[in-house]
């Protein structure tokens, strides 16, 4: 299965950074993952201009390093999210990158895309709702993709249980 992680921390050694870790660490070798490090590319905001709904064929008229994201999205079957809490969301950069999936993942998704999960970490407990309310929303909602849960550095067993989502795929 190919899977693509989204970090969207900054920090190249932080908590989220640890989350991918562990997962990287127990998923079966047959598995290809790509991680990108979001914060470390020229990725602007969507800018509504539906050029990717009417003339654009599905394709963003923003030649940035989305680009990337892109070319990985059209055969990626899992997509993992994971993002420190910056004010009860995930950060600007994930965002930006989330909303640019319009043009790939709206109005439907490639086929191939089938299960997600989220990795989350926060300064203090129970702050990620706002994070879990859009994921749930649009990715397991509006997109159906099997949920393969939602991991936050506060509960006790987040390192172990990813460990376990990691070997089960
Ligand atoms: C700009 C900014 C905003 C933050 N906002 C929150 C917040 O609203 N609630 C919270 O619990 N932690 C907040 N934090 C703390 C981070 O979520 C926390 O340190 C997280 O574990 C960092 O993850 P990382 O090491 O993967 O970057 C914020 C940190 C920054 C830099």
């Amino acid at each position: 299965m190919k899977i693509l992680i989204l970090n969207g921390s900054p920090r190249p050694d932080g908590n989220t950074a640890a989350m991918i870790r562990t997962f990287q660490n127990a998923v079966k070798p047959e598995h290809e993952v790509n991680v990108i490090r979001v914060c470390r590319k020229n990725i602007r905001g969507c800018l509504a201009c539906e050029y990717c709904h009417n003339q654009g064929n599905g394709e963003c008229i923003q030649k940035d390093d989305m680009q990337e994201i892109y070319a990985l999205l059209k055969d990626t079957e899992m997509l993992i999210l994971a993002s420190p809490i910056y004010y009860h969301g995930i950060s600007g950069q994930l965002k930006c990158v989330i909303d640019r999936f319009y043009s790939a993942l709206y109005p439907k998704a490639p086929e191939c895309l089938k299960k997600t999960a989220m990795f989350l970490s926060s300064g203090d407990p129970d702050m990620e709702a706002g994070a879990k309310f859009s994921y749930e929303g649009d990715f397991l909602g509006y997109l159906g993709l099997e949920g393969m849960g939602i991991y936050t550095n506060h509960d006790p067993d987040y390192m172990k249980n990813i460990a376990e989502m990691a070997a089960s795929l």
